[in-house]
């Protein structure tokens, strides 16, 4: 009796075969501890965790998140324990986690990047880095690092110089032209790309005629800002040779497959763990049946159609 084979749904970037092609979402799976027990954590190719910086972060006054037609803001303000406790108490998580972990790194000068970059070295348990560029650039009076392609490139090769591991440059949507920023985080020697961080909005209580986030604007995600991820990924995967990580907006195998499509040669999910944290599980069994009732043997074979 013979039986077809399963999917293959491995991908490989900068060197490393994962087992499948789905990460969960820089800020929206902890460090992997606050999941456990909701997810099938065999489930996950790869985790990213909430941005480290340097000196421990309280984040903004709440409250910081607000939801949305089809998505929610966050103004979250890179909340986290900070590099020394990250080392003591986080690594210790992420070394037992049966999937790879990306630290996402965060910072307001280019020193503060450096110093979390230098520190993975050492780390077994991390496999490599993601730079969050959307934070605001002190030096450069508050304009987010990820927004000149000139200023992203300094930072990515001072980044670069550091540091031996993968390194992974996260794309801002909020540009004039995605495909210039990639292309210079790929001349400072980017390994990949994970495009998009989410989209400045704001949402305005109209009886306190004010911001609902205290700060403001915040960052939009969930199936919102899906069309303009998938719109990036494609040109950002025509415009550079390095893989590109495609999220925004995903909750199901079809919307995860909208970003292969395109070029994606991996995918994150993020905003649908609050609602559905265990909705790795239920997109990868529908991109199998996809890719079963397509006929298509590897998760590779689905690029290249436009
Ligand atoms: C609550 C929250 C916190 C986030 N924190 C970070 C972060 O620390 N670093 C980062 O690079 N992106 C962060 N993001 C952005 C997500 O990783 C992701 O790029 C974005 O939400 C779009 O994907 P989604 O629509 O699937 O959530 C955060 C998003 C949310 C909703």
């Amino acid at each position: 009796m013979t039986s077809e084979a399963a999917p293959d749904l491995t991908v490989r970037i900068a060197g490393r075969q994962f087992k499948n092609p789905l990460g969960v979402a820089s800020g929206t799976f902890g460090f992997g501890e606050e999941y456990a027990g909701l997810t099938d954590m065999n489930s996950i190719g790869a985790l990213f965790t909430k941005a480290v910086t340097p000196e421990p972060r309280a984040g903004n006054v709440p409250p910081r998140l607000a939801e949305t037609p089809a998505g929610m803001i966050n103004a979250i303000g890179l909340a986290n324990p900070g590099l020394k406790m990250f080392l003591r108490e986080k690594v210790p998580v992420l070394q037992s986690l049966p999937c790879p972990a990306v630290v996402n790194v965060a910072g307001s000068t280019v020193e503060d990047y450096l110093l979390v970059a230098e520190a993975m070295e050492d780390v077994d348990a991390v496999w490599g880095i993601e730079l969050n560029v959307s934070c605001p650039n002190v030096d450069h009076g508050g304009m987010a690092f990820g927004t000149d392609p000139k200023v992203l490139e300094s930072l990515t090769s001072a980044v670069r110089k550091v540091c031996s591991k993968p390194l992974i440059v996260k794309l801002s949507p909020n540009v004039t032209d995605i495909a210039d920023t990639a292309r210079a985080a790929e001349a400072a020697g980017a390994d990949a790309l994970s495009c998009i961080n989410t989209l400045t909005g704001m949402k305005v209580d109209i009886r306190n005629k004010r911001p609902v986030i205290p700060r403001g604007t915040g960052g939009l995600s969930g199936p919102a800002i899906r069309p303009v991820g998938v719109a990036a990924t494609w040109k950002v995967s025509h415009a550079v040779k390095i893989p590109v990580i495609g999220l925004g907006g995903i909750s199901s195998a079809e919307d995860a497959l909208e970003y292969l499509l395109a070029g994606a040669s991996s995918i994150q999910v993020g905003t649908v763990l609050f609602s559905e944290p265990d909705a790795p599980r239920g997109i990868l069994k529908g991109i199998r049946e996809y890719m079963a009732e397509e006929g298509l043997k590897k998760i590779t074979d689905m690029h290249g159609f436009f």
